[in-house]
């Protein structure tokens, strides 16, 4: 099985490495170049414990990827996760337009 993760923060990172590591072939996408740079060298934006061994072993299998092109990365995946930000609005309610332009 196939999935792919769109938003590679705090979320999104963090639920792609555990489905890699449940051997799940997992593809993580960002817009942030910058960002997925950094992960495809092994460097991870955020501190949770084992993470950045969890990233690294599954990356070395073969079965976490992290990528900026969204519509190739979800060409095979079975399953589409959409984790990008949901700041909220003057009113207290969730913008949605990362969540819309993804879709
Ligand atoms: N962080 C938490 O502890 C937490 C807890 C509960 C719920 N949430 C919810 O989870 C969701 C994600 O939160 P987060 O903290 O991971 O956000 P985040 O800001 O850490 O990560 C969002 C990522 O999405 C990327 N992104 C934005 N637009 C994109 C697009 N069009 N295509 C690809 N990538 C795009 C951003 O570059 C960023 O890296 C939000 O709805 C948040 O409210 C977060």
């Amino acid at each position: 099985m196939k999935i792919a993760i769109i938003g590679s923060g705090y979320v999104g990172l963090v639920t792609g490495a555990c489905f890699s590591e449940a051997g799940i072939s997992t593809v993580c996408v960002d817009l942030d170049l910058k960002k997925i740079d950094n992960l495809n060298k092994g460097i991870i934006p955020i501190y949770k414990p084992g993470l950045e061994d969890m990233i690294s072993r599954n990356v070395k299998k073969g079965r976490l990827n992290f990528t900026t092109p969204l519509a190739s990365a979800i060409k095979e995946p079975e399953v589409v996760f959409i984790t990008v930000g949901t700041p909220p609005n003057e009113d207290g309610s969730a913008d949605l337009k990362h969540i819309i332009a993804v879709s």
